[in-house]
């Protein structure tokens, strides 16, 4: 295999590395968001990706599935390189994929059964529609929510969403699942039954998962290994143990939420914030 050749390559590799990304760069303009980054993503195994706002987390991730293409550096997908594909050729492999972007909204003038179908459609000739049905209650029971079919998105609430996002996300049975921010916004106990399924979509379905949080109470209990991208590279990859008593200040830093000191007197310095500036309409 190609990417075993090369020495830079981190931690697992060989037959376990199901999406490999090796020497990425990618920019925007004059801004390097991915320095340089190698990463073998292992089969099985949910990798939690943390680090600070902007940091390049969501560009990361969208390499793993090249919805981004790199400046420089490979994607591999099980062994065959893909970054080089035409986007038929990609969607081909999107459909191994399930994904859970940040925002990534369901479609409102659908019903939660339609929002799940669509991928299907997207995909396949629907032929049989008891066995559509079948799977649609399948994918509702596996996030708990069967019986929800004809609701409408705008009746549910925030984690009731995610989860039928989840339900849609999985509907194509994807060896990979990708979740962008999966527990942002959500209350603590309906952070926890997102945290629940990712691990249950890992033991039932031996999904390989890939998480990007800020929420280390979430990167904690799902993660079998933990990455943290700070200035376009990785600065620190292990386990949760590794990440809790990693030396480095930044990675410190970030888990216990403390602002950078050059941050802190940035902020300090910017002048007092002004009553006049919030203006009842802002608290509407
Ligand atoms: N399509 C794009 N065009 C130009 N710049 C982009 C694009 N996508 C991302 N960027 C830039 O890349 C950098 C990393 O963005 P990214 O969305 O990956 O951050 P993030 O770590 O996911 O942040 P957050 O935690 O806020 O979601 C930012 O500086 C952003 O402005
Ligand atoms: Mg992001």
């Amino acid at each position: 295999m190609k990417h075993n050749k090369k020495e830079n390559v981190p931690r697992a590799s060989g037959d376990n590395g199901v999406i490999v990304l090796e020497n990425i760069t990618k920019r925007f303009g004059p801004n390097l968001v991915l320095d340089n980054v190698s990463l073998v993503i292992e089969k099985g195994k949910t990798t939690v990706v943390i680090g600070p706002s902007g940091c390049g987390k969501t560009v990361l991730v969208k390499h793993l599935i090249v919805l981004l293409r790199p400046n420089s550096g490979e994607v591999y997908f099980k062994d065959r390189r893909i970054d080089n594909l035409s986007e038929n050729e990609l969607n081909k492999v999107r459909t191994q994929y399930g994904f859970l972007f940040q925002g990534g909204a369901l479609f409102d003038s659908l019903s939660v059964a339609e929002n799940i179908i669509f991928p299907i459609r997207q995909h396949w000739e629907i032929t049989d529609w008891r066995e559509v049905e079948e799977l649609v209650k399948a994918k509702l029971a596996m996030v708990g929510l069967d019986g929800y079919q004809n609701q409408f998105p705008a009746n549910l609430s925030g984690g009731q969403r995610k989860r039928v996002a989840l339900a849609r996300a999985i509907a194509l049975n994807p060896e990979v699942v990708l979740y962008d921010e999966p527990t942002t916004g959500l209350d603590p106990i309906r952070s926890d039954v997102i945290n629940e399924l990712i691990l249950k979509l890992q033991r039932e379905l031996a999904v390989t998962s890939v998480v990007v949080t800020h929420d280390m109470t979430s990167a904690y209990k799902v993660a079998d290994r933990i990455i943290m991208l700070h200035k376009g590279r990785i600065v620190a990859d292990g386990d949760a143990d590794h990440i809790r008593n990693h030396p480095h200040p930044i990675v410190q830093q970030f888990i216990h939420g403390q602002v950078d000191a050059d941050d802190l007197a940035v902020l300090r310095m910017s002048g007092k914030i002004s009553q006049a500036q919030f203006l009842p309409r802002d608290f509407e």
